[in-house]
């Protein structure tokens, strides 16, 4: 495995420090675009790391994986009546197809779909308590008490969070936000300013590839019907606009956000994380994708 990485992210290596930052959130402005950081999880825990794989960074819409398991476990299909599993084709943060769509997310990926997840994590309590306990989740999938969130880039988001204040508005217009708006940005917002590093996410994913069930840990984390699901709309929906450009690319699910990191699902075999901070035009990593391309080309792993 950690010949398969290094091979593959030699290959890559022109592509590093090139795209955007995501300057629209000021704190991740400031980022070093050099960076560069891979690793691989085999299901029987063997780990290989390349580069910056144990540098923290903010693992932005990674966090709605984590959402949807909780959510998935709280309420099941449930979900499905509040948030559609459909490809959006548009933004991540688009507003013209929630208002003809009458308030009805596409996707749970997608920031509108992933605002929803938080109204239906809050359930009557505070941000605070909620939090704590989505965090808890994230620690015990990752085995890691240490990971926290950035209060710096929470901060620095819920200041600036105007395009999801005004989708979570809307859905409130049409009661699909059942709290208050500002408590739900803040969730919202706070879960994508988790800090996490390549390895960790590798750890913490290991259950989507051993179909709900943590091998290492030896818990079951979801159903194996629920894994399932979630690896399906990574593969449609996980890289938003660019989603059908990904599966082409990389034949594998996977989750990216606006931080610079990617995690993809190798079903019974393992988890692969990527970061780099330049993203492309659709907002996920540049360098990160084209590593992802490599790796899954230089070990055969896809699943078609
Ligand atoms: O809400 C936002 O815009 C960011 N916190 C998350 C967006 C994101 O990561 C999309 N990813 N590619």
């Amino acid at each position: 495995m950690q010949q398969i990485l290094e091979t593959a992210c030699k290959s890559i290596q022109d592509k590093i420090g090139t795209g955007q930052i995501a300057n629209y959130i000021p704190a991740l402005a400031r980022i070093n675009p050099k960076h560069f950081g891979a690793s691989i999880l085999s299901l029987d825990g063997e780990v290989s790391n390349y580069g910056d794989s144990k540098v923290l960074f903010s693992i932005q819409s990674i966090s709605k994986v984590f959402s949807l398991t909780l959510v998935l476990r709280m309420i099941g299909d449930e979900l499905w009546k509040r948030v559609h599993h459909e490809p959006s084709g548009n933004a991540f943060n688009s507003i013209v197809q929630l208002e003809m769509e009458r308030g009805i997310p596409r996707n749970p990926f997608i920031n509108a779909g992933a605002l929803v997840l938080s109204d239906i994590l809050l359930k009557n309590k505070s941000p605070e308590i909620c939090l704590s306990e989505v965090l808890s989740f994230i620690q015990d999938v990752s085995r890691d008490p240490s990971i926290g969130i950035d209060t710096e880039v929470a901060e620095s988001e819920i200041s600036t969070a105007h395009r999801n204040a005004s989708l979570a508005n809307f859905m409130k217009s049409c009661q699909n936000i059942e709290h208050e708006v500002a408590a739900v940005l803040e969730t919202y917002c706070s879960l994508c300013a988790v800090s996490m590093n390549c390895e960790q996410l590798c750890r913490a994913f290991l259950y989507l590839a051993g179909e709900g069930f943590d091998p290492i840990a030896k818990k079951r984390i979801i159903s194996p019907e629920m894994a399932r699901r979630i690896n399906s709309i990574m593969m449609l929906c996980g890289h938003y606009d660019a989603s059908g450009d990904f599966a082409y690319r990389v034949g594998l699910p996977g989750k990216s956000g606006v931080g610079g990191g990617i995690v993809v699902v190798v079903p019974e075999v393992g988890v692969i994380t990527v970061w780099s901070p330049g993203l492309n035009q659709n907002g996920n990593s540049l360098a990160g994708t084209a590593a992802l391309e490599a790796i899954a080309k230089v070990s055969n792993w896809n699943i078609l």
